[in-house]
């Protein structure tokens, strides 16, 4: 899309199944295709359960793909040696939705922020008050906080210190998974702007999963749109809204533009089933739902095709 940038990850055919208690196979991503590019951001929006954590779980080698590579500048990190993946951390950091999840709660904010620094021999421990003041100021945060415990703090304010500890190690890519889920609309802009702000400061690559597809396309450079473990649309965030071909993206916007996706609260404009991940139907995964299914859309499962720069369809009937 991108032609001129440098391609800084990159997945091709990637493939991530669960065996369930059951013994069933329940298939998470299915033959996932998508390109991040130098200093941009990829959006990935889709329903709950449509496989967008297990993608993103794959990239920071939370997990293990089933088939398929993942290229980081050209090398497969999937095959890469425990040692080889513990450096790559530092290359590509992940922020959550909780971040009370991945602190220990007994540590101040001086050694929740330091400790990656330290584990990877990067500051002595004489540079930790220097290192945490001035990643609490990247942050906008007061230097004073270094010392408070972070339940002491806003879930906003947490979630900035999440932000500080992953930027940290001075990734080339950040991973936010639902990172501004839980907070409440003007916290969420402003954390937002935080990171438009650090990733044209550190030419940063941002891959960034949400339900809000008004929020995601404010500042995506390129959304993939995720049914069923499938990637059925990528589009130039800016075009989202009037140029959205995938009858599935077009059921999200129309629904309303700023949705929170959830196995309760369905897209209203959309009838029938969702099919299960263990049991995804032959032929186009949004069959089910498509209002304009037809026989052919049964039988064969269709492919990403280009439609425009940087715009691609997985849907027979979009042009
Ligand atoms: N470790 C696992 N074992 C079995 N099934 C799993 C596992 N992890 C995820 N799944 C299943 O894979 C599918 C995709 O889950 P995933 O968490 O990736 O969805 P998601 O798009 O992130 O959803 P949400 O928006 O609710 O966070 C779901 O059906 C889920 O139950
Ligand atoms: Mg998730």
């Amino acid at each position: 899309m991108f032609k001129d940038l440098e391609i800084v990850l990159q997945t091709q055919h990637i493939v991530k199944q669960f065996k369930t208690s059951k013994n069933q196979m329940l298939v998470a991503c299915n033959d996932i295709n998508l390109t991040a590019y130098k200093g941009k951001t990829l959006g990935i929006v889709g329903e709950s359960g449509c496989g967008k954590s297990t993608f993103v779980r794959l990239l920071t080698q939370l997990e293990t793909p089933t088939s398929g590579k993942i290229l980081y500048h050209d090398k497969d990190i999937v095959h890469f040696s425990k040692k080889e993946a513990w450096l790559n951390r530092q290359n590509i950091q992940m922020v959550f939705q909780d971040p009370m999840a991945s602190f220990n709660p007994k540590m101040k904010i001086i050694d929740i922020l330091t400790e990656p620094l330290l584990n990877f021999k990067r500051i002595k421990r004489s540079e930790k008050e220097t290192k945490a003041k001035e990643l609490l100021e990247m942050v906008e945060l007061p230097a004073d906080f270094m010392y408070r415990y972070p339940h002491s703090m806003s879930g906003g304010q947490r979630q900035r210190i999440s932000l500080a500890r992953a930027l940290s190690l001075e990734p080339e890519v950040l991973i936010c998974d639902e990172a501004t889920s839980a907070l409440d609309v003007s916290i969420q802009r402003n954390i937002i702007q935080l990171l438009v702000r650090l990733q044209k400061e550190k030419n940063i690559t941002i891959i960034f999963i949400c339900h809000d597809l008004a929020l995601i396309s404010s500042f995506s450079h390129q959304i993939a749109v995720m049914y069923l473990g499938h990637i059925v649309e990528v589009i130039p965030g800016e075009k989202i809204k009037d140029g959205a071909k995938h009858p599935y993206t077009r059921a999200l916007i129309d629904s309303q533009f700023s949705v929170h996706l959830s196995q309760d609260k369905q897209i209203k404009a959309l009838d029938g089933e969702v099919p299960s991940p263990l049991d995804i139907p032959q032929g186009c995964p949004f069959q089910s739902r498509c209002k304009y299914c037809k026989e052919e859309c049964r039988k064969e499962k269709p492919v990403l095709k280009e439609v425009g720069v940087g715009h691609q369809v997985a849907c027979q009937y979009s042009k």
